[in-house]
């Protein structure tokens, strides 16, 4: 009996099925109502006392040692079967996913406030819905004065008729906003998209984006707003970028200019970018009208001001040399994808 008992012992250590009906060949070969082990306890019965003593014990540790292989193996069986049934080899490395990246906008939007903000600014936002006042009266904009056309609008007609509601042609409406509900010193940038009633080509958009800035304090004056454009510009496009501020017209700002940069492509030599000139404009400034800081509530002999406006796909260009305005809004992940950035 001894010998039966580790010669099947050894065998069932050393059994390893390959599928499920190996392991109910196994079960039925020893554990089964007519299996091996029933028929060693049916051989137990006959044996002398003796015998009995020594065996009952080794012949019960036999069985719990089969049912227990037994078991274990079922159960290594029912979970590899389940990967192989998903057709999942799950010691594979993952697949990874794609990181995305900053739209280019976005990107220069972001360097454009990290450099005001180092300046002191915050960042302001307002509706892009305005009203008449905000857009352009506040801003000494007076009633059908041809300046209005400068910024082709598109108007909201509401039910009753009227169309004083538009979608904002600038962020200035911005300024006037955070005028007439604080009070100085101001100094901010406003970041936001604008609307104009253009056809869409490479060159023009019906809507586009841009970053305005004001400063408005005690004694503020033409040498505070040259400095700090400068500033900004060096730090935007690199040490060395030249500067030049050319006489211009806004009815919101007296005197007004509007300030070209050596060109950031050919440094100055002329290329197409520059139309061969060596400069390129990037934005229009000037002192705060004093009518526009009196229809805000703020007393012009006390304070003055700069402001500034720029686009940011304008600046985006000179950076990326980007040479179809539409790109930035189709969504073309081709075109995207080559902004990487860190984000995360
Ligand atoms: N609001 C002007 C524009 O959209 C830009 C500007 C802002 C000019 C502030 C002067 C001062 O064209």
């Amino acid at each position: 009996m001894q010998e039966k008992i580790d010669q099947y012992t050894a065998d069932i250590l050393a059994f390893s099925p390959a599928n499920a009906d190996e392991l109910e060949a196994f079960r039925i070969k020893y554990l089964g109502t007519k299996g091996l082990i029933k028929d060693l306890f049916e051989e137990f019965k006959t044996v002398g006392p003796e015998e009995k003593r020594v065996f009952g014990k080794v012949l019960n540790q036999f069985k719990q040692m089969a049912e227990g292989k037994y078991a274990e193996l079922k159960e290594s069986l029912d979970s590899g079967a389940k990967t192989q049934d998903l057709g999942l080899d799950l010691t594979l490395p993952g697949d990874g996913f794609e990181v995305g990246s900053r739209h280019p906008l976005s990107l220069v939007r972001n360097e454009i406030i990290d450099i005001f903000k180092r300046l002191g600014f915050v960042v302001a936002e307002g509706p892009e819905i305005e009203d008449d006042w905000h857009n352009f009266s506040a801003l000494n904009f007076p009633q059908e004065h041809p300046a209005r056309d400068m910024q082709d609008t598109f108007f909201i007609r509401k039910g009753d008729g009227s169309d004083d509601i538009a979608l904002r042609t600038h962020t200035s409406s911005v300024q006037v906003r955070m005028m007439e509900n604080g009070k100085p010193p101001f100094r901010a940038i406003m970041p936001g998209r604008v609307y104009r009633n253009e056809a869409i080509s490479a060159r023009a958009h019906c809507f586009f984006h841009q970053v305005e800035g004001l400063y408005v304090d005690e004694n503020v004056s033409f040498a505070d707003l040259k400095q700090t454009l400068f500033h900004f510009v060096q730090e935007l496009y690199g040490e060395g970028t030249k500067v030049r501020f050319r006489p211009s017209y806004f009815p919101f700002t007296e005197p007004s200019a509007e300030m070209d940069i050596s060109c950031t492509i050919c440094k100055g030599d002329g290329c197409n970018m520059c139309k061969y000139t060596g400069w390129v404009e990037i934005l229009g400034c000037g002192m705060v009208d004093p009518n526009v800081l009196e229809n805000c509530g703020i007393d012009s002999k006390k304070y003055t001001g700069f402001a500034f406006g720029m686009g940011i796909e304008r600046i985006t260009n000179l950076k990326y040399v980007i040479r179809d305005l539409r790109l930035f809004s189709e969504n073309d992940v081709r075109f995207l994808k080559q902004f990487q950035t860190d984000i995360i």
